[in-house]
């Protein structure tokens, strides 16, 4: 493991040693207080006990489209999203998952060959290393279909590498689809660097502006809030030290694709063909595009080409092209209460 990193050793021991099972959260930060989407919950029933019982995630990072692709899951635990994710790309599929913690790790391997027994395939692999270096654990250049990652990212110290790593792995075209929490303004330092805080998932949230800025930076100018839902921490002690900070815990979605910084009109439309598999009515881009299957609906530059240059095309009809330039496209995101933006560009 490379040795520049100045990943706290207390977010190692909190996961390692100090938390023995999701009971032994101080806050509701790290847990998902809404019901996955039952494929999951189906594949969920498959998957060893002891694996669930250390599950620490705050969403359900898992997209549709998935059989035969390779993903890899950023801070995989125990592995409870790998074996999920093992499931739902099949045997023509792979999934990677690297953690830095041993402790999490030798929950997840002591399992891979009940879960290879009982899906009848073998697909997963483990590595140990940090999501700031992931040519350190071997993942090659745009090697990955898709990166996943459950309520990881905020404990990075060091999240536009990790921002910068995923989209080398990414293939062109391919997606980051990831549940974690988020901050509606900066954390104050004292707190970020507070052993319990960081790891509860809240001193290390990422602002939504900075985190805007960080995929910017890394070539991916528009990204979208598939979910936003506020974050009770039912703490009182943590409550009062966190003060007027809202954090929400948040899934995100974006593309590995040269996308503008706002959203233009080029006139296109496109046309959802109710093919997805469990999708068969409307597709959810993210939480302010539906589209409902068969009709046609007009959108930006972005919008088409993350339907028409991803592996959403086979299930998209996208007419038009960058011909003719329209001005600015008409869209925005849902309003957050908190005011703050969902999204990275303007849609
Ligand atoms: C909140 S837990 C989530 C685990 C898993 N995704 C789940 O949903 O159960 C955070 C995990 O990220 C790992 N982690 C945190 N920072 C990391 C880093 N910089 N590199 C690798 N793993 C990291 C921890 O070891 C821990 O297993």
């Amino acid at each position: 493991m490379p040795t520049d990193l100045s990943v706290p050793e207390s977010v190692k021991d909190y996961y390692g040693r100090v938390l023995k099972s999701s009971a032994d959260l101080q806050t509701s930060a790290c847990c998902i207080d809404q019901a996955p989407p039952r494929h999951v919950t189906e594949a969920l029933r498959n998957v060893h006990d002891e694996v669930l019982s250390r599950f620490y995630g705050c969403g359900s990072p898992i997209p549709p489209a998935l059989e035969g692709l390779t993903v890899l899951d950023l801070g995989c635990g125990s592995g409870r999203d790998v074996y999920v994710l093992s499931q739902l790309v099949g045997a023509g599929g792979r999934v990677i998952g690297v953690d830095m913690t041993d402790e999490q790790l030798a929950v997840a391997r002591r399992h891979l060959d009940y879960h290879a027994e009982r899906f009848g395939y073998a697909n997963v692999e483990f590595r140990q290393g940090y999501i700031e270096d992931l040519r350190d654990v071997g993942i090659a250049d745009g090697s990955v279909d898709l990166v996943v990652s459950n309520c990881v990212l905020n404990l990075s110290p060091d999240k536009p590498r990790v921002f910068q790593e995923i989209m080398r792995v990414l293939r062109p075209g391919g997606e980051l689809y990831f549940s974690d929490v988020f901050a509606d303004r900066r954390v104050p330092a004292p707190l970020t660097t507070d052993p319990v805080l960081l790891g509860e998932c809240l001193g290390g949230a990422l602002y939504t502006e900075d985190f805007r800025r960080i995929m910017a930076d890394v070539g991916c100018a528009d990204v979208r809030a598939v979910s936003s839902s506020p974050l009770t921490v039912s703490n009182p002690d943590i409550e009062h030290r966190i003060g007027f900070i809202t954090f929400s815990s948040r899934t995100i979605r974006a593309f590995k694709l040269p996308f503008e910084d706002r959203c233009e009109d080029y006139g296109q439309i496109a046309t959802y063909r109710g093919s997805l598999p469990l999708h068969p009515h409307a597709f959810d881009l993210d939480d302010h595009h539906r589209f409902p299957a068969n009709k046609p609906v007009p959108v930006c530059g972005n919008t088409a080409d993350m339907l028409a240059g991803t592996r959403y095309a086979a299930h998209f009809e996208v007419i038009g092209d960058r011909t003719t330039h329209f001005g600015l496209f008409p869209c925005a995101p849902a309003g957050p209460a908190s005011g703050e933006s969902t999204a990275a560009a303007c849609c």
